[in-house]
């Protein structure tokens, strides 16, 4: 069967747009991804809907995420998590290349389609690419009884609840927790020890209240949107776990506000982006405290020598010598910070939509879901 959610049914609940409103539900689709999920006993998670069993997991060599857009994006940070917890070569692909790229179908990746309306075009076709040459395919997808939930083999449903505005916001951080969850199963099926295991249990628990504490924060952050909003574009950098939150950060801005966004890995800057730096081109650098923060701080001081200004989403505010702005989230887990440094990045792009009176739940030239070539 399949869920219909049409636009009319509901409402903003007060909010000025769909898109803010999904924003702020996040803590509840978070809690509502999670839900029945944890298994604090073993350390694990429970996910019914694979239709894997250990054994079957324990041969699984590789794994190929497939999507489009924020999808895709989503499927990197979870390619992420999948290497570091269940150290699984894995890695995030746009569906539409997969499948018109002929490609290689092994028996022992599991793939897996992210899909939040689940009725992506492309991202259909790309599974009936796997399965036509005998490959397994879990879908990640919220839509219940979608073309794409149909499609697959078995899978995990994100249950954030509809999602109306164009641009995804509570689809892509529940898909993220959904990879999580994934993760910490496969992970604690190989070698994931259970004192790590906890840790990332806790982690996720933790996380519906600290997206609480960020949202705290909109009216800060939409002052800064509106300042940093009247400029020729902006660059997003961020470092191996940030680079997929520097991509999605970017692709957000692009679609609601239209001004242009380019996400680049922080280490590439100096290999031709740097050119770009001028004080008409900000840049938002994702600089978690993590093992990489001193070279997130080297590529903030080049930035500013070449009279660029840097809004830092960090946890601990840079000198302000290294960034103009700061905003703030609250420490998680390592492997789960991404999730956390996203969250501000949204409320960017949202409120640049509105300073800039822009359409933001229908912007100009996209549809909800691209169930066409
Ligand atoms: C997200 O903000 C975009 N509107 C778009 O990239 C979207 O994520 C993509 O079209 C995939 O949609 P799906 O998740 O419904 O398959």
């Amino acid at each position: 069967s399949t869920v219909d959610w049409e636009i009319d049914s509901y409402d903003t609940a007060g909010h000025a747009h769909f898109l803010v409103k999904e924003i702020h539900e996040q803590p509840a689709a978070v809690e509502r991804t999670l839900s029945g999920r944890l298994d604090e006993r073993f350390a694990t998670a429970h996910l019914g809907g694979l239709n894997m069993d250990a054994r079957e997991l324990r041969d699984i060599r590789r794994v190929k995420i497939i999507g489009c857009g924020s999808a895709y994006y989503a499927g990197q940070m979870g390619a992420q998590l999948i290497e570091e917890l269940a150290r699984i070569p894995a890695d995030s692909e746009p569906a539409s290349e997969f499948r018109y790229r002929n490609p290689v179908i092994e028996a022992d990746t599991l793939y897996v389609a992210v899909s939040q309306s689940g009725e992506t075009y492309d991202t259909l076709a790309a599974v009936q690419e796997v399965k036509r040459k005998g490959g397994r395919v879990l879908g990640v997808v919220n839509t219940v009884g979608s073309a794409i939930a149909r499609a697959c083999d078995g899978g995990i449903y994100l249950h954030a609840g509809p999602e109306i505005s164009v641009a995804s916001t509570k689809a892509f951080t529940s898909t993220v927790v959904a990879f999580a969850l994934l993760a910490l199963h496969f992970g604690r099926i190989n070698d994931l020890s259970p004192a790590d295991g906890r840790r990332i249990v806790e982690g996720l628990k933790a996380l519906p209240g600290q997206i609480r504490e960020i949202l705290e924060q909109e009216k800060e952050i939409a002052e800064l949107a509106a300042e940093y909003a009247n400029c020729q574009g902006m660059m997003f950098i961020g470092r191996v776990r940030g680079y997929p939150v520097a991509r999605e950060g970017a692709q957000k801005l692009k679609e609601i506000s239209y001004v242009h966004a380019e996400a680049y890995p922080a280490s590439e800057l100096k290999h031709g982006p740097l050119a770009l730096i001028s004080p008409e081109l900000p840049t938002v650098a994702l600089v978690p405290d993590d093992e990489l923060l001193d070279k997130n701080l080297t590529t903030l001081g080049e930035i500013r020598a070449r009279a660029g200004r840097v809004l830092a989403i960090a946890h601990r505010a840079p000198d302000p010598k290294l960034a103009n702005h700061s905003v703030l989230v609250p420490r998680n887990e390592p492997e789960l910070d991404p999730l956390l440094l996203n969250i501000p990045l949204q409320l960017l792009a949202y409120h640049a939509a509105v300073a800039l009176e822009r359409d933001v739940d229908k912007p100009r030239n996209l549809a909800k879901s691209v169930t066409v070539e």
